[in-house]
């Protein structure tokens, strides 16, 4: 069911952890099933210098926090934007259809991180105010028996 990869990625997850020296902290959660991502980044000149997360969640959660961190770890802010669910996806070898929603929240995630970073620095990185907020429930739709994490 699960690819190699993700379960590298959930058995070692990568950058786990809080970031002490964090300049810019993304949250996001999904109401339907409870989970929580927590991104860090220092982010200096442009570039993220390290980023670390905590997730509250499953294990497809967990994997694509883990490689969405390592797709986003010394690339520049403009990069980390143009992350998409399906290139953390890809990266990890897919995931089951009833998992995609993870995948989501570690782009949301990321997102978040950012919109923060362009809030305290006014950096304007075109975040607008209607950037799209995680709609929960638009990914649960077709997992609804979707119980086993
Ligand atoms: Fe909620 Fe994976 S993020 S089931």
């Amino acid at each position: 069911m699960y690819s190699e990869k993700v379960m590298d990625h959930f058995e070692n997850p990568r950058n786990v952890g809080k970031l002490e020296n964090a300049n810019a902290v993304g949250e996001v959660g999904n109401a339907t099933c409870g989970d929580i991502m927590k991104i860090y980044m220092n982010i200096e000149d442009g570039i993220i210098k390290d980023v670390k997360f905590k997730t509250f969640g499953c294990g497809a959660a967990i994997a694509t926090s883990s490689m969405a961190t390592e797709l986003v770890k010394g690339k520049s802010v403009e990069e980390a934007l143009r992350l998409s669910n399906r290139a953390v996806m890809e990266a990890l070898d897919g995931l089951p259809p009833a998992k995609v929603h993870c995948s989501v929240l570690a782009e949301q995630a990321i997102r978040a991180a950012l919109k923060d970073y362009s809030q305290k620095t006014g950096i304007d990185l075109g975040l607008g105010e209607d950037e799209r907020e995680f709609d929960c429930a638009s990914f649960h739709h077709d997992t609804a028996q979707d119980d086993t994490h």
